[in-house]
C-alpha cells in the first residue's frame, strides 16, 4: 500500500512538474503566444516587427479642421517599411498571372488612380461591367466598405478580389505568393515591415492597404476657401451655392459641404439613372430589393481626371453629368428621398447654373495629387 501511495505520488509530480516548465512562446504580443507555456522554446512569431518605424501620415490641413483622425485597423498599424513594401506590390505586374497588369494599370496615378476606360480590360483582354474607381481619402471611409456595391469590408480585404478576379489580374493567391516570395528583395522588405512570418495574401494585402492609406487628396482651391485662405471667383462661388441649395442644384446632401472635405458620405443611394437597373448594385450583396439601383456615393474631388462617369462610366462628360442632374433623373422604387427634384425629371437649371455648377466642381480638382506618387 505504501508502495502504490509513493509510486502515484511520483507520477503525479512528474506530472505538476512538466506542467509547470511546459514550453512554448511566452512573449504576449506573439500570435502564437501560449498563456500557459512556462519555457519559451524560441518559437515566437511576432506580427508586427518591433524594428519596423512607425508611419507618420501627413493629413491636409482641411482634414484636420474639419475631419476627425483616421482609425487604422488594430492588427495593421502604418509602418514606413509597410508603405514602402505597399507601395511596390501595388506597382508590380508579377500579381497578375501573365505578368501584364499591376493594380496601377488600372488605378493610374496620374489619372487620380483610376484609368480613362468606361471599363478597365483585365488580363485576357476581357473588359468588366463596371468604371474603376480613384483611390484617395480611403483611410476616412467610415463605412469602411468598398467597391460601387460595397461587397468588400477593409481595404486588406478589398486587395484580395482583383489577384484573383479572371477578368481583372486572373491569378491564383498561392502563384502570387510564390513569385513574390522568390524574390529576394521582397524577403528583405516583408521581414523589415512584418517580422519573419512567411510571404502570404495576408501580409501581401496589409501592405497594399497601407499604401493606399497614404493616398490622400486634400490640395484644391476649395481647401484652401474653406480654410479662409483665398477668396472663389464669381462663377465657382454660385456654383457652391447652387450645389448647397434645396432649390438649386441640390448636391450637398449626398455629396458632402466645406466641413466635409471628403465630398461624399460614402453611403450608397440610387441617383436616378434607370427605371430599371441591369446592374442592381447594393442588392447583388443584401439580395434586399429596396437596395435596386444604389451605388456608392463617389467623391467629387478630381473628377477631371476620373471621366467617364457613374458606375457604368455611361457619362463621358461633366456636362453630360450635369444634364442629368439638370433634366434626366429617372424614377424608380429605389430611388433615394434626397433626390428632392425627381417630380421634375431634375432642377432644371439654366445654362449660366451649369456652367456655374461646372466651375465650382473643377475648383475641387487637386493638381498636386496627380503627380505626388
Ligand atoms: C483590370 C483593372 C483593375 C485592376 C488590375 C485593379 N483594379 Fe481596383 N478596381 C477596378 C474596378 C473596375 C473597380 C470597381 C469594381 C466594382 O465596383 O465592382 C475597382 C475598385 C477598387 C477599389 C474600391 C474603391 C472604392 O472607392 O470603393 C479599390 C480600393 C481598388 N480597386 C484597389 C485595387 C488594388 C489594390 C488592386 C491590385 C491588387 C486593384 N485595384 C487592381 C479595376 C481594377
Ligand atoms: C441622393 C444622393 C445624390 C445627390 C443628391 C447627388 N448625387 Fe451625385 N452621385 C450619387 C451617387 C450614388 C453617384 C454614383 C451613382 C452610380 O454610379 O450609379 C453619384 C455620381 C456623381 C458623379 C459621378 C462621379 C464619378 O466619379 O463617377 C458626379 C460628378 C456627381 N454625382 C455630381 C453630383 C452633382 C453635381 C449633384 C447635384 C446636382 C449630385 N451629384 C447630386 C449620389 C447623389
Amino acid at each position: 500500500m505504501n508502495k502504490l501511495a509513493s509510486i502515484l505520488l511520483i507520477i503525479a509530480t512528474c506530472v505538476l512538474v512538466s506542467s509547470c516548465r511546459k514550453s512554448g512562446c511566452t512573449n504576449p504580443n506573439a500570435v502564437n503566444y501560449s498563456a500557459s507555456a512556462k519555457v519559451d522554446d524560441g518559437s515566437c512569431i511576432c506580427l508586427s516587427a518591433s524594428a519596423a518605424t512607425p508611419y507618420n501620415l501627413k493629413i491636409p490641413a482641411s482634414f484636420q479642421r474639419f475631419l476627425p483622425p483616421p482609425v487604422f485597423p488594430v492588427d495593421n498599424p502604418m509602418t514606413v517599411e509597410g508603405v514602402a513594401l505597399g507601395k511596390k506590390l501595388f506597382f508590380d505586374k508579377r500579381l497578375s498571372d501573365d505578368l501584364s497588369l499591376a493594380c496601377a494599370s488600372c488605378h493610374l496615378p496620374s489619372q487620380s488612380f483610376d484609368d480613362t476606360s468606361r471599363f478597365s480590360v483585365g488580363i485576357n483582354g476581357i473588359a468588366g461591367t463596371r468604371n474603376a474607381m480613384p483611390l484617395f481619402n480611403h483611410a476616412w471611409n467610415i463605412t469602411n466598405k468598398f467597391f460601387w456595391d460595397g461587397r468588400a469590408v477593409g481595404l486588406e480585404e478589398q486587395a484580395l478580389e482583383p489577384v484573383t478576379n479572371v477578368i481583372e489580374m486572373h491569378d491564383t493567391w498561392i502563384n502570387v505568393t510564390s513569385k513574390i516570395s522568390s524574390d529576394a528583395t521582397y524577403r528583405t522588405m516583408f521581414t523589415n515591415a512584418f517580422g519573419s512570418l512567411p510571404i502570404d495574401s495576408n501580409l501581401i494585402t496589409k501592405a497594399i492597404a497601407q499604401y493606399e492609406r497614404t493616398l490622400i487628396s486634400g490640395n484644391t482651391r476649395i481647401d484652401a476657401y474653406s480654410l479662409r485662405l483665398i477668396g472663389l471667383t464669381p462663377s465657382e462661388l454660385s456654383g457652391l451655392n447652387l450645389f448647397m441649395d434645396e432649390n438649386g442644384a441640390d448636391c450637398f446632401h449626398c455629396h458632402g459641404d466645406v466641413t466635409n472635405p471628403l465630398w461624399t458620405d460614402n453611403s450608397f443611394r440610387n441617383n436616378g439613372l434607370d427605371s430599371v437597373f441591369a446592374d442592381s448594385g447594393l442588392a447583388s450583396i443584401t439580395g434586399n430589393p429596396i437596395d435596386v439601383g444604389k451605388f456608392k456615393t463617389p467623391s467629387l474631388r478630381n473628377l477631371i481626371y476620373t471621366a467617364p462617369y457613374m458606375h457604368d462610366g455611361r457619362f463621358s462628360t461633366l456636362d453630360e453629368v450635369i444634364d442629368h442632374y439638370s433634366e434626366g433623373l429617372v424614377n424608380s422604387p429605389s430611388i433615394d428621398v434626397d433626390m428632392k427634384n425627381i417630380s421634375t425629371n431634375g432642377a432644371r437649371l439654366t445654362s449660366q447654373e451649369k456652367s456655374d455648377l461646372k466651375a465650382f466642381l473643377l475648383a475641387l480638382t487637386d493638381t498636386t495629387f496627380v503627380t505626388a506618387h
